[in-house]
């Protein structure tokens, strides 16, 4: 990978610092941590349990602020911006595929993706439009009409996939997106998470626990003690 100016990256993390409480003093979780994801690119993180991952992923979502650093989506620099400012990037910019799915029980396939445009305030027709050809393309198109329940959890996972590709988004993240599914369908999820990243030009960091999203890596960082390094075992 050749190195790239931040304007070209929609997604880089710059000297994040994080601490939280620890009893009477403060335990650092992130420190100097510094990434940049090229368009198309796909990242897996790794790290052991309470390693920070999580809380890096919600920084990098825009979901929490980092104590110093910066995340900067796209261009645009977020560590000053309002609430309401990181909240229309997050809308705009961010697609987010959550560990299991968190679709909503009583909307069907095609509706939990409708109402991220509704949410943003987009036209109803040209949702339906879209959430029917996303679905199609993660292979759900015979079951755009059935509810969470009816559903498999690899297929509720294919939702998860294709809502979070609604706003068209520029960067794609996902905390361990497989890790409540079988190996089989884990290799699945992964390989079209990096399908559409890699097909679509979106920087993609994915949070994982299981083996199935570092066969799709193209490259592996690790997050250890707080530091975040590159790992030379995926890709070329
Ligand atoms: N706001 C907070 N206050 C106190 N402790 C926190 C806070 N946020 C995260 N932590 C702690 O930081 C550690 C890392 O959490 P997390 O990011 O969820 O790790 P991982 O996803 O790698 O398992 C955990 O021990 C967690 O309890
Ligand atoms: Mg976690």
């Amino acid at each position: 990978m050749t190195t790239q100016t931040s304007s070209t990256n929609p997604l880089v993390l710059d000297a994040l610092r994080v601490a939280v409480p620890d009893g009477e003093t403060e335990r650092v979780l992130l420190e100097r941590v510094d990434l940049a994801v090229a368009p198309g690119e796909v990242v897996v993180l790794t790290g052991g349990s309470g390693s920070g991952k999580s809380t890096l992923l919600a920084i990098t979502g825009l979901l929490r602020r980092t104590d110093s650093g910066d995340v900067v989506i796209a261009g645009e620099s977020t560590a000053k911006a309002s609430e309401k400012r990181r909240s229309a990037i997050r809308g705009s910019q961010i697609g987010i595929i959550y560990q299991s799915a968190n679709l909503i029980s009583s909307l069907t396939a095609r509706e939990q993706l409708e109402v991220v445009y509704h949410i943003a305030g987009k036209k109803r027709s040209e949702a339906r439009l879209r959430a029917a050809d996303l679905l199609e393309i993660v292979g759900l198109g015979h079951r755009m009409d059935a509810l969470p329940q009816h559903l498999s959890g690899g297929e509720r996972q294919r939702v998860g996939v294709a809502r979070s590709l609604m706003s068209n988004p520029s960067v794609l993240l996902a905390d361990e997106p497989t890790a409540s599914l079988d190996p089989s369908l884990s290799a699945d999820i992964a390989r079209l998470i990096a399908d559409e990243a890699h097909k679509r030009g979106l920087a993609a960091l994915l949070v994982t626990h299981d083996d199935a999203p570092l066969e799709v890596a193209d490259r592996h960082v690790h997050l250890e003690r707080g530091r975040l390094s590159e790992l030379a075992d995926v890709g070329n």
